[in-house]
């Protein structure tokens, strides 16, 4: 059984520490992308304060993202690329820090609470294949240090998962 540690009082490099030692030994003996997705999903949802959704997006054709396991309320299914936080978010290729989702022109909302939102795209050799987003009821949650320890964290589950074992 993987004993998850308690981090809710760690200041926010320990937390980002422990999370990626953490991440590190749940993904260890698991390559299958959907089980890592789900457990990464799991960590962060249970560790994280203030976060009301913790979840993969992952491309199903060249134009859509289709959703994957993720904790937190039901989601909507399928986002465009170019659509919302996380379409626009593997467009650019880049990561997207939203302060205020209400001030993020198309902003889909899947849940009334969420205030502000962080979404990293998944990159394996060049190429954006998913994202993984976290929502947050409150405005401003996420700063340039949490985006830096969630890239790391998104690399980590990148890195364990064998996506040749994906259809
Ligand atoms: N807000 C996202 C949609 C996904 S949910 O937040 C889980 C977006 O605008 O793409």
């Amino acid at each position: 059984m993987f004993a998850m540690t308690e981090v809710a009082h760690a200041t926010k490099a320990d937390l980002y520490a422990q999370l990626r030692t953490q991440l590190g030994a749940l993904l260890s003996a698991e390559t299958d992308p959907i089980a890592n997705a789900a457990n990464t999903a799991a960590l962060l949802f249970g560790a994280m304060p203030d976060v009301n959704w913790a979840g993969f997006y992952f491309l199903r054709s060249e134009s859509e993202l289709v959703l994957g396991p993720f904790q937190g309320k039901p989601a909507c299914v399928r986002i465009a690329v170019g659509r919302g936080v996380c379409g626009t978010a593997v467009e650019r290729g880049t990561t997207i820090r939203v302060e205020d989702v209400h001030a993020f022109p198309g902003h889909i909302a899947c849940d009334a609470d969420s205030r502000s939102e962080l979404v990293v795209p998944l990159i394996r050799q060049g190429s954006v294949f998913g994202v993984l987003d976290l929502d947050s009821p409150r405005v401003g949650r996420f700063d340039a240090d949490d985006q830096a320890g969630i890239e790391a964290l998104a690399a980590i589950f990148v890195e364990a998962s064998d996506w040749r074992t994906e259809q």
